[in-house]
């Protein structure tokens, strides 16, 4: 398992481009399952998460042609899916395990093929991901459900001895947290080959559900209403094949404001979805980052400049504030563990209340051993910000939290050990590499070059 060694204290500089959103390229690709012909996705992550994704989507009979991109800061890969074997329905535990996201192909599998068997997603270190409102969405569009040794099972009842159709209805997606992402792309994704017209009320508003809603348009589905609370598909006989770009990472480019915060840097972002990161860009605001950018342009894909000046005593000038997670337009709790590193370094108390998954605190532990002061209690954490971190051996536990814990490594004085990065490797694309190119002092070390070079840390 792969570990970066962060010699911390530069300030960052330089430009970055904004990659292809992961939480938008993972449903956009399974949307190819809900037709017979090619479906192309440009701008793509090269990433782990969307390599799991391939292997599912040549599981369940698709094939997949990708060609990656070139230079790191060029546009992402391009993929061309079709779906051919539509007998291989089967999403197994092996894949969906790795990947929880694969729960999003379900509602296109379904509905195009009226059977699919994908493996029940377990819990992750962030919480215990549940997906009744996906399963309670698609039973009310005439699914028949059933759980069978881990495997959720789901038919479109036969009509008249002939293979059966999902039926329009009005779906209420919400729950005790707000509403469900995937589980809005799921039941979306379904109904646009529904019998008549469906209404999801409470659906998701994030930029994502946008982004695949464009796609099914693009495919020939019939949609209003994405990013609002209320969609609304006619359904239609069939869907075709598509071309469109996946829309930029905002939680990639929130997470390398929180860079250019943490380190008192200055960077621009090209491709930077400033439309979709309002919420974060007025935290940071507060806390005494300045933006420029001109939104005239697509705002989707904006160029950024980041910047954020030392304190009148050499301090860091980084202000206090209080964060509350909640769905999009809110704070995203995908950048809640980033805004913690850097408010660890906030001259005063900052408050951070975590609504979507309320034991995502697994940083918090971690942070605290490079000498942060924070205090838990329940859903919130008191960070109280503290002159400078320490350097420290730390452990990733998921995608988010080892983006935090980088972040304080690139701060802390001396060397941190990021371990098992894999988990970031997930969802940002060559993090390491990007840092370094804008200065940072970050080393990845995999265990097969400690193998060859004789004893552990890499002594011959
Ligand atoms: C998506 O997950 C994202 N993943 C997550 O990003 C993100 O944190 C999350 O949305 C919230 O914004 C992808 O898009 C691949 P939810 P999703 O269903 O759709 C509860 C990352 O770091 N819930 O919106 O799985 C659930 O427990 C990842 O990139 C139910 O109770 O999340 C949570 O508390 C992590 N029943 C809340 O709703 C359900 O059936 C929101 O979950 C579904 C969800």
């Amino acid at each position: 398992m792969d570990r970066f060694e962060i010699r911390g204290g530069t300030r960052l500089a330089g430009r970055l481009t904004i990659k292809g959103s992961k939480n938008a390229a993972l449903p956009l690709l399974a949307a190819a399952l809900l037709t017979d012909e090619a479906v192309t996705l440009r701008d793509v992550p090269d990433i782990a998460d969307i390599g799991n994704m391939e292997r599912l989507l040549a599981e369940v009979g698709c094939s997949v042609a990708r060609q990656r991109a070139g230079d790191l800061e060029e546009a992402g890969g391009v993929f061309t899916v079709k779906a051919t074997d539509l007998s291989a329905c089967h999403a197994r535990y092996d894949i969906v395990r790795t990947m929880r996201a694969s729960i999003c192909v379900l509602g296109p599998m379904l509905a195009r093929r009226g059977y699919a068997k994908v493996s029940m997603p377990g819990g992750c270190s962030i919480g215990e991901r549940p997906v009744d409102m996906h399963l309670r969405g698609l039973e009310a569009l005439g699914a028949d459900i059933t759980l069978d040794a881990g495997d959720i099972i789901a038919r479109i009842p036969r009509a008249h001895g002939k293979a059966g159709r999902l039926r329009g209805a009005r779906v209420f997606l919400g729950g005790p947290f707000g509403s469900t992402v995937l589980g809005t792309a799921n039941v979306m994704s379904a109904a646009t080959l529904a019998e008549g017209t469906t209404v999801i009320e409470c659906a998701a508003c994030e930029p994502e559900i946008v982004n695949l809603a464009d796609l099914l348009n693009a495919m020939g589905a019939r949609i209003e209403g994405a990013g609002s609370p209320r969609i609304t598909v006619h359904g239609v006989a069939r869907l075709g094949g598509a071309d469109l770009r996946v829309i930029p990472d905002r939680i990639e480019a929130g997470t390398y404001m929180c860079a250019a915060a943490i380190t008192g840097g200055d960077l621009t972002l090209d491709n930077c979805p400033v439309d979709a990161l309002m919420a974060h860009m007025d935290l940071l605001r507060h806390a005494g980052v300045t933006f420029v950018f001109d939104a005239s342009g697509d705002p989707m894909r904006a160029t950024c400049r980041v910047s954020m000046e030392r304190g009148p005593l050499g301090g860091r000038g980084l202000r206090p504030v209080q964060a509350t997670t909640q769905p999009h337009p809110g704070f995203p709790t995908d950048l809640q563990a980033q805004l913690m590193a850097v408010l660890c370094l906030a001259e005063g108390n900052s408050v951070i209340t975590e609504r979507i998954f309320t034991e995502r605190f697994l940083h918090v532990a971690e942070l605290s051993r490079m000498g942060a002061q924070l205090f838990r209690q329940g859903p919130t954490v008191i960070v109280s910000g503290v002159r400078s971190l320490r350097g420290a051996p730390v452990m990733a536990s998921d995608l988010r939290a080892s983006a935090c814990l980088v972040l304080a490594g690139l701060a802390a004085e001396g060397v941190t050990t990021v371990n098992r990065v894999y988990h970031l490797d997930r969802g940002y694309e060559r993090m390491d590499e990007r840092l370094c190119s804008l200065g940072a002092q970050i080393e990845r070390i995999s265990d097969r070059e400690e193998a060859t070079l004789g004893a552990p840390g890499g002594v011959a």
